[in-house]
């Protein structure tokens, strides 16, 4: 057995509506690449032990990760995803419904740098962020991140460790270019404490200071 499913085993128990997700998204011809198990429940754990009230997600796909976070907030919570592809964040709606957390989401259909213009715009603050769309603009969307938070705002970040790939230094692809980017201003940046956990793909976590 490996050590993921060993993990699998012991502390994740799917629900119907989680665990009816990612067949979904096969049958409907839609990239399987939702948070594994563990990070999702990993996800609920964090919102909930930071008390957060008010989340912003990048990248919804089909609602997993959302589901998983709204889980984790408290009755007033919020949280805010933002997705480019219509057809996902239908797919996502249809599974917030299936939830019952329709009320706690707001889905914003669209390019993420330019919802998160906006975001900053109208001066909103998150308490929580999750970041996980296209790789390549990590540090574009960090950036803007920073200015969506409080002191004490919690950003994470997916997929830091891409498969292994960042460790290749020959892989020089815009992926792996990105995330080693990104990966050195979470750890160096001055208004952030964080750290790379090596869980699921590779998670960011950083405090703003
Ligand atoms: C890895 S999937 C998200 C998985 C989701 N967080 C989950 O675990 O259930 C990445 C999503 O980001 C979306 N995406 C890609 N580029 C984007 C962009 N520029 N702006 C907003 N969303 C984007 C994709 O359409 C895809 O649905």
């Amino acid at each position: 057995m490996d050590q993921t499913k060993y993990i699998r085993d012991l502390f994740v128990n799917e629900d119907d509506v989680l665990a009816s997700i990612g067949s979904r998204l096969t049958s409907l011809g839609m990239p399987l690449i939702s948070v594994p198990s563990e990070v999702g429940k990993w996800l609920t754990m964090m919102v909930r032990m930071t008390g957060a009230k008010k989340i912003l997600e990048v990248g919804t796909l089909a609602g997993y990760s959302t589901i998983c976070l709204v889980r984790g907030l408290n009755k007033d919570g919020h949280c805010t995803t933002i997705e480019l592809k219509e057809e996902h964040a239908k797919l996502a709606r249809y599974h917030f419904e299936e939830a019952g957390l329709q009320d706690c989401v707001t889905t914003l259909v669209g390019d993420a740098s330019l919802q998160l213009a906006k975001l900053i715009q109208e001066e909103k603050k998150f308490d929580f962020i999750f970041l996980d769309a296209d790789k390549v603009n990590y540090p574009t969307y960090l950036e803007q991140v920073i200015q969506l938070s409080l002191p004490g705002t919690v950003i994470v970040m997916d997929n830091l460790l891409l498969g292994g790939r960042v460790l290749d230094g020959e892989d020089q692809h815009p992926a792996p270019i990105a995330v080693r980017k990104v990966t050195k201003m979470l750890a160096s940046h001055s208004h952030l404490e964080s750290m790379l956990l090596p869980v699921g793909d590779g998670l960011g976590v950083a405090i703003v200071q």
